[in-house]
Order: structure tokens, then sequence, then C-alpha cells
């Protein structure tokens, strides 16, 4: 039966790109709008939808786009404001506006080209932008914050920030052809005209797409999902989500050039304290931080314990850390499913899009200590299914984890 499971590319960032709003920005670990789709087929219009692991507002946006209320949440305030910008409505006076001061800022940038410019505090930036296109981009951000103010001061001028962002990833030399971020040998040297072009085309894109009406409501709220509180009485019917998987990967790399540029990000340390706060980081001072970290629930699924102590005895390098590693990960997943009750209507649905893992040769199941976890906390109804394969070589698949909650 495994060897049927296909790869499902539509299920993936991948899929989103072309759709809209959902195509602004890209975030390597987003899901495909079409699994969302395919969960709210089944779902009330007047359900209350709920993804406590937001990433992009992926789920937030599709509930919005078929006329359900959604809330969301996100540790990672530039999540936070990204999501936001996609689900919000603008008006035409504000797409007006937008434009116009564009124009005036497109007018003014090339004389500013060799002043001091604000650059963002990047370690190695050259790796990331040749100094020429540098120059030009940080030219035109000033030009654009002459007209908009900063990032946060204006939400409807969170548009121009969200174009700004696209440019910054099309000009650099990231390469983003698989699940995850790597640089190219050199960095390319764009010329004033094309980064303009590029600038315009993409505030193009951003703005058409803005321009269509979203039925919906979704709203992104910073909140840490392993302690959730309450939702001014709101309950929810469905949770859709896909959380961090257990597979050292950090959202903050891939997003750093952007929160850098919107200034959510000052300097490299920050960025570790980001991501230590997120389930599964390990970017910076979220790895050294593992070796004093203490359990705070030992109330877990006997399985969780295991898996850990069998990495911990594998030969491998670091094993003693990642063993801790695994261990948080189901520990802060079971606080976060346990921290969730108080917020489900009585009949509430989960379904959670979660990847398995392996550490030294030993496989981490993380739909099944998940499902240990729901188990434990009084969840019913417990069942998972394949849905992708994730690695072509590699035994690794994405699984649908359901569940239900009643009150009684
Ligand atoms: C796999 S991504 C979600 C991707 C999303 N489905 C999308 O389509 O963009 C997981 C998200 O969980 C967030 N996250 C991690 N730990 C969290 C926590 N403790 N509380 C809230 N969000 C958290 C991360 O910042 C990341 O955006």
């Amino acid at each position: 039966m495994l060897s049927t499971v296909k790869q499902r590319a539509d299920y993936t960032f991948k899929f989103n790109r072309t759709l809209g709003r959902h195509g602004w920005l890209r975030l390597t670990p987003a899901y495909g709008v079409k699994l969302v789709e395919k969960i709210l087929a089944s779902v009330e219009r007047d359900a209350i939808i709920l993804d406590p692991f937001s990433g992009t507002a992926t789920t937030g946006l599709v509930a919005a786009e078929h006329g359900n209320q959604a809330v969301t949440f996100d540790i990672n305030p530039f999540l936070v404001w990204l999501g936001n910008a996609k689900c919000r409505n603008y008006c035409e006076d504000c797409l007006i506006n937008i434009r116009k001061g564009v124009q005036q800022a497109l007018k003014e940038y090339k004389s500013l080209v060799e002043q001091d410019n604000w650059i963002p505090q990047i370690f190695n930036i050259e790796r990331w932008w040749s100094s020429y296109t540098l120059k030009c981009i940080a030219a035109l951000r000033t030009a654009l914050v002459n007209q908009f103010g900063e990032t946060e001061e204006n939400k409807l001028y969170d548009l121009v920030w969200i174009a700004f962002c696209r440019l910054i990833i099309e000009t650099s030399s990231a390469s983003f052809n698989h699940v995850s971020m790597s640089f190219n040998e050199t960095t390319t040297h764009f010329e004033i005209e094309y980064i303009e072009e590029l600038f315009v085309t993409i505030l193009g894109f951003v703005l058409s797409s803005a321009e269509q009406h979203i039925q919906g409501k979704a709203k992104v709220i910073k909140t840490d999902s392993r302690n959730i509180v309450e939702l001014n009485n709101i309950k929810v019917d469905q949770v859709i989500t896909s959380p961090p998987y257990p597979n050292r990967m950090s959202y903050i790399r891939e997003l750093r050039p952007y929160m850098y540029w919107t200034k959510f990000l000052d300097e490299a340390k920050e960025a570790g304290e980001i991501d230590w706060m997120a389930i599964g980081g390990t970017w910076g001072i979220a790895t050294s931080r593992l070796t004093s970290w203490q359990v705070q629930e030992w109330k877990l699924p006997e399985d969780i314990f295991l898996v850990a102590e069998r990495i911990q005895t594998s030969k491998g390098k670091n094993a003693a850390l990642l063993a801790v590693y695994v261990l948080k990960y189901f520990h802060d997943m079971h606080l976060h499913l346990s921290s969730l009750r108080h917020i489900l209507k009585n009949g509430a649905e989960l379904h959670y899009i979660v990847g398995n893992s392996t550490f030294f040769g030993n496989m981490v199941d993380t739909s099944a200590l998940i499902s240990k976890s729901m188990q434990m906390l009084g969840y019913s109804e417990i069942h998972s299914k394949i849905i992708r394969k994730r690695n072509c070589k590699k035994a690794l698949y994405e699984y649908c984890v359901s569940a239900a909650w009643s009150d009684s």
C-alpha cells in the first residue's frame, strides 16, 4: 500500500503560487489550498474554524474565502502580520492611494541610490544581494517609507510591504528549489530598471488579487499554542492545521530576510529567541537551550519517552541532544492539545497534518504519538491516514490525524 502513495505536489505550497493572495509570499512548509478545501468541503458555512499553527494563514484565508469565520494563531510576529494582511478586505480608495504613492516613490528613489540608506543587519548580507542590487533596494525602501511609513505604521499599506518582501527575495541569491532554502553560488547584479520593472509587476499581482472581496472573516492572533487563553467566549467547530514536524526545520531560517527588511528582526539573537518559542525550533539559542530544558509535564504517553530513549542510546552524533529535541517536541504538542480543549465546542473535529521523521535510523512516528496524546487527553474517534509521500527516497510521509472532542 505504501508503494502506491504519491508525492502530491498539489498538497504543498507549490500549488498555492498562482492562487491570488495565497501566492503572495511563500513559506515552504505551507500546505496546499487544495488540502484545506477538501477538509472544508463537508463543513457548514456557519462553522468557526481554528488553525493554531497559522504560518502563512492558508487555513484562515481558504476558510474566509468559503464564507466561514476563522481564527488562527502563530508565535511568529511576521507571520501574524502577513496572515492578517492576506485575510483583510481592501477598499478601492486604499488601492488607488497605494498606486499613487508607489508612483511617487518610483520617481524619487533613483536619486536616493547613492545616499546612505538604511540596510538591515543581516549577517553576510553580500551573500544575499550584490552590492549594487542592495543599494537599489535600500533606496526603494527609503522612498516607500517616505510615502507610506514603516511596515506596521498603517495596515492599509501592508500590501506595499508584501510586494517589497517579494522583491527582495526575487532579487536575492536564495534558492527555493526544494522544501527548504539554500544559496546560489553567486549573487546577481540587477540593473536598476529591472528592479523597478520587477517591483511594478509584483505590486500589480498583489493589488489585483487584493481587489477580490473575501466573503468570510479570518483573524490571526499572536498566541503561543501551548498555552491558549480564552477567545472572548468563542468556541470553535473545526481545527484544521499543520503544526511543525519533528524534523529540525526552523521556519525563521527562510523568514529572516523578510523579517529584517520589515524590521520585525533587528539582530541575529532575536531570531533564536523567537525559534525557542516555536515548537520544534532549533535556530541559534534554541538548540543550546535544549541542554538545560526541563520537562514540565510528566504525564505524557509512555511511547514518547521510549522513542526519546531509543534515540539517546543510538550511536549518532549529538544523540543525547536530539533525544531531548524529540521529547520536547512531543511534550509541547501534548501541552498544545491539552490547552486547546477549553476552546472547542462539543462535537468539534480536529484535522492535524503531520509528518514522520527518522533520527539515526529510529523512526519517529509522529501520527501515532500525536494520536496517543489525543487519546490520553480524552479526544475520541482518533484515526489517521497517509496523505502523501514527502521524499522520493526515504520513507517519509505526511498523515492527517483526525479526532473529535465531546464535553462529556
Ligand atoms: C508547518 S507551519 C504552518 C504552515 C501553514 N499551514 C501554512 O500553510 O502556511 C507551522 C507554524 O507553526 C508556528 N508555531 C510553532 N510553534 C508555535 C507555537 N508554540 N504557537 C503558535 N504557533 C507556533 C510556526 O511559526 C509556523 O508558522
